[in-house]
């Protein structure tokens, strides 16, 4: 799924991690059972989940939203980021997955500090929405491409100014330039990209990414 066309970018993520990201059995475990499922490795990277983690330590994020749990592999970086009495609510579409992160999240004591809420993000959201939760400090969205501009309307109400939202997979290996119109999941980006231009709300960057889960990037926004 990743194949870097030159081996020097696995190979430097290969020497970072063996120095910045220990080995660690709770990720570990997720990462063989992801494999084990035959998921694709749509993960992100151990540097890139240190990354987030960092983020959100930084901040000192309390209430943690995620869209795209997957098998729980972020989840469990931002999980491991929160303070004393802090949540993750983590939001997944596929029975599957949840089934699969639930499990990784038991076995390895953060059942507490998750919450998995299943089915469509958008549904799920605006439940969030309606029951006027308050507001989350840090988002990860990383689900469904082709929904990153009905997501982003949502997510800004469940923000306030201070809240941290990070987008996972903007760049695409490049493919982000591609203004055909003929992939949905580049199509729902490049909307997404374009709803932050001149956005009155955000205060946003993106920075590209290369390593051993190809070439790609995120988008950063600081609710203003
Ligand atoms: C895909 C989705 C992701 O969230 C990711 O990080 C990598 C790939 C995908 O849908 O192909
Ligand atoms: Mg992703």
């Amino acid at each position: 799924m990743y194949e870097n066309e030159n081996p020097v970018f696995d190979n430097v993520d290969a020497y970072l991690e063996e120095r910045l990201t220990p080995p660690d059995e709770t990720l570990e475990l997720t990462l063989k059972r992801q494999d084990e499922a035959g998921l694709p490795p749509m993960a992100v990277s151990p540097l890139q989940g240190a990354f987030l983690n960092i983020l959100a330590k930084s901040i000192g994020a309390k209430r943690i939203l995620e869209l795209g749990t997957f098998a729980g592999y972020s989840t469990i970086w931002l999980a491991r980021a929160l303070p004393e009495g802090g949540k993750v609510i983590t939001l997944e579409l596929q029975d599957v997955n949840a089934d699969l992160s639930q499990r990784n999240f038991d076995d390895t004591g953060l059942a507490d500090l998750i919450e998995i809420r299943r089915g469509p993000a958008e549904k799920s959201l605006n439940i969030l929405i309606n029951d006027g939760v308050k507001p989350f400090d840090f988002i990860f969205l990383d689900a469904d491409k082709i929904r990153y501009p009905t997501y982003l309307d949502q997510i800004l109400m469940l923000s306030r100014p201070g809240t941290l939202i990070i987008a996972d997979n903007v760049i695409r290996n490049g493919r982000i330039l591609d203004d055909s119109g003929k992939d949905p999941s580049i199509r729902g980006v490049r909307t997404f990209l374009d709803m932050l231009k001149d956005h009155p709300q955000l205060h946003c960057t993106a920075l590209q990414t290369m390593g051993c889960k190809g070439y790609d990037g995120f988008a950063m926004m600081y609710v203003r």
